[in-house]
């Protein structure tokens, strides 16, 4: 029997009850709109910049990138002036639809080996735990390819034929990835269950090849680069929390290692040639007992609430003759009050008030170690089970949720967890690299109401650091500044930066008191809140556009915007949305995308103008819900995945739940403008904000819709632009158990009329069928 639900990503989204709002309302500037584009929409500015920004992968000064391939009609470099696909229509089938002359091939599915001792994936014959050190994790999420020079075997961006695809993944889907879906026997899950699980995590390295004629994409399945890293794989901690006693445990008692990574969601990359994994929703993996309360500091209590593992009063409440909670029409339980109408706490043995314990996503705690140390289990408990931290792991939840630097061509090394770029639910990551600047990391902490961050390296950018691997990430990663954003209604924004001793992050800060940087980068987000930052719509990926050097931000959706989160200009929509028309959604439905221009276009900026680029809607809703305009050839929602590829096309991804009574996740090419090419709105709440102008079928055009209940995530693509990679990912996640799979692909993809495979998550990789050029 299983006792465990699937996982919504819903359940760990609420945390921000910090009360920096009123830093939002100082500001009552009227918009100027003029003033934005008189000083941002120069095209002397923005040519300098396309000749001199490399981006995080750019490619423009590479002439070589065709070598060996037959000269094509398109200039591969060149962004096209408008998209040249017809667009995909929505749909609700069970396949990656592509357009006409596109082809999409699955590449790499759950389970699938990396080694020739392991054989392929069996639906029937689901491979053991320990196996999937050598097979693909689950939830293929982020992805970055890197090109591999054959003479060195290191990085080479110009390199499209040979090279190493890395992605994330992210969680899993336990219903389908065990013989008969998760099982706990006794109360505790079994090793095998725990061990396929943890392995299922983290992140896959894989060599892959492309056919220089036909663009035909293999993995070369005995490549010595094949790895996988997982949520067991042993990590370094650099920067600035490094050796802080807050990431001190019984692993690593001087702080300086940790083991695993995992809920790798969005990704980065370095200019040097490394890949950027981040740690987002790793909190819910801890269990805590109620008990632990009174074992606490009332600061350490804080920083656990703030990052979503605070205990919540047991409470009585009406029973059922069985002992269950008795509840109303609404389904809630009803509570036993006292005569002023408050709740009655339950007490303890000892007479104090009683807290319920927190109960870890998979109970990986509950495993009893045979093939692997116990301990390597117990670390998923954040009680206080000795009398130093140094003797138990209170302090693992600690040691995660962080962005985590993995060099692909180096396997010796262990990936090292750059803790000076502060720790949240990170989502993404976007580097922009200008040789001679200090290097700007662009970062989002997606929960509902967190805030958008940046990391400002103190080494200015150097080429000749390309390849530079781990030591390269110790230049760049480890000594800077850690920065907030907040927006200002007039469209005008600041980088308060987050150190400690300034802007009030010292001792006698009322909230939180903090005493180092270890600590203010540990709890980056009750700096954040400290200093005033603003609460943004959930920040998913950021992206740099290579023309311009504009930031682009996806605020996924906010379902309490207008209620616990007023509305402002940066996040303006509050409205109602009926889905299946039955059920009503509310607050930010549909999600945008904002983006914003750092002042003289410096990394080191300390402030920035910004608007909104796009908001999602469906085609058919109010124009002051559908602010971008949006038609049925590009109406989206929920925009997550995005990355500007280096002509300057970009695509938009989503990860939605509000739109698809209508349509499956998808992922749309744009060809944006720049900030200030809009004008000023006014949303169907009555909020003012600066929106972009409006898209048409020429500017954003939808590319491909995928398989039933899936997410398109992660991109990546060859730098002569001739594949391009995507991961769907939990298809068939609404599925009642693993016999009644609600989705069959990617069996679908080649036989559609398959009824009965399991559904995996799965890289796929798009070309055209004319070995052209994708969108061009
Ligand atoms: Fe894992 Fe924020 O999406
Ligand atoms: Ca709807
Ligand atoms: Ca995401
Ligand atoms: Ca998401």
């Amino acid at each position: 029997m299983t006792e465990l639900s699937p996982y919504h990503e819903d359940q760990e989204l609420d945390n921000n009850t910090s009360d920096n709002s009123h830093f939002r309302d100082i500001l009552e500037q009227h918009i100027s709109r003029r003033s934005l584009i008189t000083k941002t929409a120069s095209g002397a500015v923005a040519l300098t910049l396309a000749s001199t920004l490399t981006g995080c992968n750019d490619d423009d000064n590479n002439s070589s990138n065709n070598g060996g391939t037959p000269p094509t009609p398109v200039d591969p470099n060149k962004k096209p002036e408008k998209l040249n696909f017809s667009p995909v229509a929505k749909n609700q089938n069970d396949i990656v639809t592509v357009p006409e002359g596109y082809e999409a091939t699955v590449l790499y599915a759950l389970g699938d080996s990396i080694n020739p001792t392991y054989g392929a994936w069996d639906d029937n014959n689901i491979p053991s735990g320990p196996s999937f050190q050598f097979r693909s994790g689950d939830c293929h999420d982020g992805m970055h390819y890197f090109g591999m020079n054959s003479t060195t075997q290191r990085f080479d961006e110009s390199v499209s034929d040979r090279g190493l695809l890395v992605m994330n993944h992210e969680y899993i889907n336990p219903t389908f990835l065990h013989p008969k879906g998760p099982t706990k026997v006794a109360g505790r899950r079994p090793e095998d269950e725990v061990i396929r699980e943890v392995n299922a995590h983290g992140v896959s390295v894989i060599e892959i090849k492309k056919d220089k004629n036909s663009q035909k994409i293999e993995v070369v399945k005995n490549s010595v680069f094949n790895r996988r890293i997982t949520g067991s794989t042993i990590m370094d901690f650099a920067g600035a929390a490094a050796g802080s006693p807050l990431l001190s445990t019984a692993y690593s008692p001087a702080a300086r290692q940790t083991r695993g990574t995992h809920n790798n969601c969005g990704n980065g990359y370095t200019p040097w040639g490394t890949y950027l994994t981040t740690e987002e929703n790793f909190i819910g993996y801890f269990k805590r007992s109620g008990t632990d309360k009174y074992q606490r500091t009332a600061t350490e209590e804080i920083a656990l609430k703030r990052y979503g593992l605070g205990l919540s009063i047991d409470y009585q409440y009406e029973k059922n003759p069985d002992g269950t909670p008795k509840k109303n029409e609404k389904g809630e339980i009803i509570y036993i009050l006292d005569a002023q109408k408050n709740k009655i706490p339950n007490l303890d043995e000892q007479g104090r008030i009683k807290y319920l314990n927190t109960n870890s996503r998979y109970g990986w705690e509950t495993a009893v170690g045979s093939v692997e140390s116990q301990d390597l289990y117990d670390r998923w408990s954040a009680d206080v089970k000795a009398d130093a931290a140094t003797k138990d792991y209170r302090n693992s939840p600690n040691t995660f949720g962080w962005m985590v630097e993995i060099d692909p061509f180096d396997g010796r090394q262990n990936p090292v967890k750059r803790t000076s770029l502060g720790r949240f639910a990170h989502e993404d990551s976007a580097c922009r690299a200008i040789a001679g600047q200090p290097l700007a990391f662009y970062m989002g902490d997606d929960s509902r109401g967190e805030y958008i961050y940046k990391f400002v390296s103190e080494a200015k950018w150097d080429i000749k650091d390309i390849n530079g691997g781990y030591a390269a990430g110790d230049k760049y990663m480890n000594a800077g500044k850690l920065y907030v954003a907040k927006f200002n209604n007039d469209g005008t924004g600041q980088w308060i930066e987050l150190a400690f001793g300034k802007n009030g992050l010292n001792q006698s800060n009322t909230v939180y008191p903090f005493s180092s940087q270890a600590d203010v980068v540990t709890f980056a987000r009750l700096a954040a809140d400290a200093v005033g930052a603003t609460k943004m719509d959930r920040p998913e990926w950021c992206t740099v556009n290579p023309e311009n050097g504009e930031v682009y931000v996806t605020l996924t959706n906010n379902s309490n915007r207008g209620s616990s989160y007023p509305t402002d200009a940066a996040n303006p929509r509050s409205y109602e949305d009926l889905y299946n028309n039955t059920k009503t959604q509310k607050g930010n439905v549909n999600g945008h995308i904002i983006r914003f221009r750092e002042n003289a276009d410096l990394t080191t900026a300390e402030s920035f103008k910004w608007d909104i680029y796009l908001f999602g809607a469906e085609a058919s809703m109010a124009a002051n819900i559908n602010l971008s305009g949006l038609t049925d050839n590009n109406d989206l929602s929920s925009p997550d995945g995005m990355w500007f590829d280096p002509r300057g096309v970009l695509w938009i991804q989503t990860d939605d739940g509000a739109y698809t009574d209508v349509t499956n996740c998808m992922m749309l090419a744009a060809l944006p403008g720049q900030i200030g090419d809009g004008a000023k709105a006014t949303s169907s709440n009555g909020t003012e904000t600066l929106v972009g102008k409006k898209v048409t079928d020429e500017t954003l055009r939808r590319f491909l819709v995928g398989p039933k209940e899936c997410e398109i995530t992660g991109i990546a693509m060859t730098p002569d632009y001739k594949a391009i990679f995507i991961n769907v990912q939990h298809p068939g996640e609404e599925s009642a158990d693993y016999a009644s799979p609600s989705s069959n692909w990617p069996a679908t993809q080649t036989n559609p009329s398959n009824k009965t495979a399991r559904p995996r998550s799965a890289t796929v990789v798009i070309t055209r069928k004319d070995g052209g050029v994708i969108a061009g």
